[in-house]
């Protein structure tokens, strides 16, 4: 599998959340704690973006009808959501995140 470089870690506020592309796919990439996660930004549930939504912890909760999926897992955490998120491997080499996306 092929680590795929993305954002800078400096486009990630501390306990924040940014966009990135990889392969195509867009990405919602978290920082929890000065670790760095990266889930699908596209909610199971919906049409709504991850990356839009509020990160309390490890928990994103989506925008649109505030369900909620754990980052480190891509687990479903909180209804309405059911399905999980697809997470993804990451690594940060050189100040940027690198992300294993197949
Ligand atoms: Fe995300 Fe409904 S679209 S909870």
């Amino acid at each position: 599998m092929n680590w795929i470089k993305t954002i800078e870690t400096a486009a990630v506020d501390a306990d924040g959340i940014a966009s990135a592309t990889a392969n195509g796919r867009r990405i919602a990439v978290y920082a929890v704690d000065g670790t760095y996660f990266a889930t699908s930004d596209i909610c199971t549930h919906g049409q709504a973006f991850l990356s839009d939504g509020y990160l309390d912890g490890h928990l994103i909760e989506c925008p649109l009808h505030q369900g909620l999926f754990d980052v480190r897992t891509g687990a479903p955490a909180g209804a309405p959501c059911t399905q999980p998120v697809r997470s993804f491997p990451v690594k940060v080499e050189d100040g940027f995140v690198h992300i294993q996306v197949e």
